[in-house]
């Protein structure tokens, strides 16, 4: 079995084929796509990412009043979401999710790949309390080593998160295998399982450097 289909049988890891999805995903990764459209397009792409993320948030029934009757009908119930984007891209990724659930609450996680090692440095980590009783939803839309994602994850579960949910726009094998291992109680949900990493940890095909193009630096 080729080393990305195997990855599709991992518990716990959700690869979503819609074609609207991968429609916005291919003009995410063409190097024509100018950071105005990035922008647009990384908040879209979230909406179907955490649609599907959100599949099995609890609900239950509440008393509402139609022009005709009054009936039972299903809200969302228990504590408010957590949104936990990773500093820098996966601010990109927050107002599509809080389309989907305005009323979520938001934590920040800085982290930042070291050039040289790859691997992550945290610089801030603030997340909405009572974190222990909130389903949280780590989003990033590169999972490529996977060393960002873990440490985030690592913060979150040393400062009490139980359940948490991992949102990406592109994965490379490496960081869903990583990711899995560290952490088997994550659900991983990801737009695109990509090919592999090159010799700089960049996702191939990819889509470049997530964080640059969301925010036109370099
Ligand atoms: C990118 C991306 C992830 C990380 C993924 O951020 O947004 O956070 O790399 O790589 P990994 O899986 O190998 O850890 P980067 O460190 O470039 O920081 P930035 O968002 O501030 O640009
Ligand atoms: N971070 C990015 O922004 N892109 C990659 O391909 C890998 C890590």
């Amino acid at each position: 079995m080729e080393h990305t289909e195997h990855m599709k049988h991992i518990e716990n890891a959700h690869f979503i084929s819609h074609p609207l999805l991968q429609h916005k995903i291919s003009m995410l990764r063409d190097y024509r796509t100018g950071t105005n459209e990035f922008r647009k397009l990384v908040e879209e792409i979230a909406v179907f990412i955490g649609y599907e993320a959100f599949r099995d948030l609890p609900v239950e029934m509440m008393e509402i009043k139609t022009p005709l009757e009054t009936c039972q009908s299903p809200v969302i119930s228990g504590k408010k979401l957590a949104v936990v984007p990773i500093l820098r891209a996966g601010l990109g990724m927050v107002n599509g999710i809080l389309t989907l659930v305005p009323s979520a609450k938001v934590g920040h996680i800085g982290l930042y790949r070291d050039h040289e090692t790859h691997e992550p440095e945290e610089y801030y980590c603030k997340l909405p309390t009572p974190i222990e009783e909130r389903t949280i939803a780590v989003l990033d839309p590169m999972l490529a080593t996977g060393g960002s994602a873990v440490a985030a994850v690592d913060f979150i579960k040393a400062k009490g998160g139980k359940k948490i949910k991992f949102l990406c726009v592109i994965a490379a094998p490496e960081g869903v295998e990583r990711l899995h291992r560290a952490h088997p109680d994550v659900q991983i949900y990801c737009g695109c399982l990509d090919r592999c990493l090159n010799e700089d940890a960049y996702i191939c095909p990819g889509l470049g450097d997530a964080g640059d193009r969301i925010f036109g630096t370099r």
